[in-house]
């Protein structure tokens, strides 16, 4: 019998000496007994054994592998967003100058957040995780940014926006740099590879990971979107909105998995959970949202058509303190309801087919797209 994580629907059974049957799913693999122990034995967040062959089976962590097909199964592709509609509304006036300020702000910001974070989780992350089925579902991460950014090129391409004045806003306007820089800060030592069976490397490596995907992915993406689809729900620059529905859709996942490592690595970890570093996450977050705040304030100076600045100030509570308590962390905020219910719905397409089934009949995915956990990934 191999041992799996608790809840795991595996089962195994030993035919003869040499062999065990590993039933996963729906399939059923016959495995080398000897090998399977080993492989087992040697899978840890960190601090695991490395080989080049990232066998899977049998699964030690099988929310990820979860994770992954989630992923997959929401797979879909820029080049065929119409942007018919959005040209001709950005070209005709139809849009107010603070609308369209949103606009460059949003393809401003992620032109280089998504690139930053696809590296961050390819360089920082994937490099330091040692067991297999988490580098599989983090790779995937790294492709979905990778469409992130590839959606960002589609944006910019069919409105003609001017791609140097798009990188100089991310570089000059002060609020978009500070909070960029305080996540990205501290990422060069750590993608150089660090001694990891130190406690204080360790928590240096749980904090990047919380920065990424809890404070950058999980709240500090969130206000933009949520601009950029309430002009949507006006009917406005309706191919863009496309494109982030399922762009917030991902990062629902990104943050579910990241958080998945976290929790596993502290469980495998418990010296990294110290009350001191729980307070320097709450902390790290904290600052994350007053930076968060300024950027929002720049982005919607004041409230106009089907906006108003300050529900987006406590989105930004509200999804800072959903992240927090996702580990268990203490709160920051009094805001206890989402101010964008809305989103709910977008987030999840519950009404929505699947990209592919709507648009190429002969392909198919994994059909449905529910998210983990749905009501902690908004
Ligand atoms: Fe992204
Ligand atoms: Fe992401």
């Amino acid at each position: 019998m191999i041992d799996t994580a608790e809840g795991f629907e595996a089962q195994t059974s030993t035919d003869e000496q040499d062999h065990v049957i590993y039933r996963f799913r729906n399939k059923t693999f016959k495995l080398n007994k000897r090998l399977a122990r080993e492989r087992m034995a040697g899978k840890r967040v960190i601090n695991g054994i490395r080989t080049a062959e990232l066998n899977l089976l049998p699964l030690k962590y099988p929310e990820a592998y979860r994770i992954y097909k989630q992923m997959k199964a929401n797979h879909w592709e820029p080049d065929v967003i119409d942007m018919t509609r959005d040209c001709t509304q950005w070209n005709s006036g139809a849009l107010s100058e603070k609308e369209r300020w949103i606009i460059e702000m949003g393809v401003g910001y992620f032109s280089a957040a998504e690139g930053i974070v696809g590296d961050s989780v390819l360089h920082v992350i994937e490099d330091n995780l040692t067991a297999a089925e988490l580098k599989h579902a983090v790779l995937r991460h790294v492709a979905e940014e990778s469409i992130h950014m590839d959606s960002l090129i589609h944006i910019i391409g069919s409105l003609n926006i001017d791609v140097d004045e798009v990188t100089a806003r991310f570089n000059d306007i002060p609020s978009v740099r500070r909070k960029n820089d305080y996540i990205t800060e501290h990422l060069p030592e750590l993608k150089r590879g660090i001694d990891l069976t130190l406690t204080a490397n360790k928590q240096r490596f749980a904090k990047a990971i919380f920065g990424i995907t809890q404070v950058m992915e999980g709240t500090q993406f969130y206000a933009l979107f949520a601009m950029i689809l309430s002009l949507h729900r006006q009917n406005k620059m309706t191919g863009i909105g496309q494109m982030f529905q399922y762009t917030l859709r991902d990062e629902s996942n990104h943050i579910a998995l990241g958080r998945y490592i976290l929790s596993e690595l502290i469980n495998e970890n418990p010296d990294v959970w110290t009350p001191a570093f729980q307070t320097e996450l709450v902390q790290f977050m904290r600052e994350g949202v007053e930076l968060e705040k300024d950027f929002v304030r720049d982005c919607l100076p004041d409230d106009t058509v089907g906006m108003t600045q300050k529900d987006f100030l406590d989105f930004v509570d509200f999804n800072a303190d959903r992240r927090l308590k996702g580990l268990g962390l203490p709160t920051l905020s009094q805001i206890n309801t989402n101010p964008f219910t809305w989103l709910d719905e977008i987030i999840f397409l519950k009404k929505e087919k699947n990209f592919f089934e709507t648009r190429v009949t002969e392909y198919q995915t994994g059909g449905s797209v529910k998210n983990a956990n749905e009501e902690d990934l908004i």
